[in-house]
């Protein structure tokens, strides 16, 4: 699609945001913006709270938790039952990360560059035995491939990482470190929770075997839902130890005598799902659909080069992936008082956040180059 098109079909879709009305919003790897479908979903669910209490589980909200699997499992290319609801990412690493078996295998591999709540997960083992590689980025930016694959061995269980790292929007070939992991009789565990809505990611064509992502971002959906998705072929020999209500065969029979799990993903599901967020949720991933991952991935990868030259232009510097097509919605400023110059941003309408030496900013579909030349107009005075 043209980029013409594609900043036409930003425009159209913008109007569905109203921050912004308000300000310049450059933050959606924080936290995605409110349309106005979410706040009439949100409205949606408190009128059926109002007029059916709590009659409404069964005649629309288990329904609305349903659309929302199966839309997620569209977006990453897998099958419904491969797909399940989690509370957050740690919450489904607690549950998915309770079935894998480290009494022979007790590595883990992971980064420095990794969301803290990925590594403190298997830091936590350490009194079961499972010792937690942490591999160092030699720049700052990304760890190469090489290093994984002289820290992987037939001592590894599970190879975790990110898609896209937090702190500096690289993309990591997930597909390479799938063939890195199997190679070693591992398993690849996936944080995808930055790439997820705005970088294409088919999870089964990458032989990802568990992939991890979350709502609140990329895919428009507020705070209190994430996703696992775990390989079908996998879901009979990972039986989860940290389980709940929701994971079991006949969840309303309600027999605590028997515990069946379920045979699909839904066996890692913790607990009653936050209601509210079903229907935000259902709101950004139909966005998402409509759109598709493959056109916002273009319209941000030019939004994305374009921040980054403005900054170059006005003398500042940016940190990420040398290479284009490694790089992501997230643009990261250099700046020596981060916190403070998010503040003045702030102040001026302009809202970014900050991540230790950055100020991070990130695009999506709805943003456009004048927001790009605001934000680092603000920035360079
Ligand atoms: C890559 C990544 N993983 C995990 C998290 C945190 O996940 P949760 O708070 O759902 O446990 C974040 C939050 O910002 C993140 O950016």
């Amino acid at each position: 699609m043209p980029d013409a098109d594609l900043y036409e079909l930003a425009e159209r879709y913008r109007s569905e945001f109203p921050i912004f009305r308000s300000a310049v919003y450059l933050n959606s790897c924080s936290l995605g913006a409110l349309s106005d479908r979410a706040r009439r979903g949100l409205q949606e669910y408190a009128d059926l709270w109002s007029r059916w209490g709590a009659s409404a589980w069964y005649d629309y909200w288990l329904e609305v938790a349903d659309a929302v699997r199966a839309s997620y499992a569209r977006i990453i290319g897998v099958k419904r039952s491969e797909a399940a609801l989690a509370p957050s990412i740690s919450g489904a690493l607690a549950s998915v990360c309770s079935a894998i078996d480290f009494s022979k295998r007790t590595r883990v591999v992971t980064t420095d560059l990794d969301f803290p709540t990925l590594v403190y997960h298997f830091l936590a083992k350490r009194a079961d035995g499972v010792e937690t590689v942490v591999l160092s980025s030699p720049d700052g930016i990304s760890v190469p491939l090489e290093a994984f694959t002289e820290a992987v061995d037939e001592r590894t269980a599970v190879i975790a990482t990110s898609h896209v790292y937090f702190t500096t929007g690289a993309i990591q070939d997930i597909a390479a470190l799938s063939r890195l992991a199997h190679e070693n009789g591992a398993l690849l565990l996936i944080d995808a929770y930055q790439s997820i809505g705005q970088v294409p990611v088919d999870a089964r064509a990458a032989g990802i075997d568990i992939l991890l992502s979350g709502g609140l971002k990329w895919l428009l959906g507020g705070t209190g839902l994430a996703y696992a998705y775990v390989r079908g072929e996998l879901l009979e020999r990972l039986e989860p130890t940290v389980v709940s209500w929701f994971g079991v065969e006949d969840q309303f029979d309600f027999d605590p005598r028997r515990l069946r799990l379920r045979g699909d993903a839904r066996r890692f599901e913790l607990g009653t799902p936050a209601v509210p967020t079903l229907y935000t949720a259902r709101a950004g991933l139909e966005l998402i659909e409509e759109i598709g991952v493959e056109r916002i991935r273009t319209r941000v990868a030019s939004l994305t080069e374009d921040l980054r030259d403005r900054a170059l232009a006005h003398g500042l510097r940016v940190r990420g992936a040398g290479e284009r097509e490694r790089r992501s919605g997230i643009v990261m400023v250099e700046h020596r008082d981060p916190a403070a110059a998010v503040k003045r941003l702030r102040d001026a309408g302009v809202i970014v956040d900050h991540r230790p030496g950055a100020v991070r900013m990130s695009p999506h579909f709805y943003n456009t180059t004048e927001d790009s030349a605001a934000a680092i107009e603000a920035m360079a005075v």
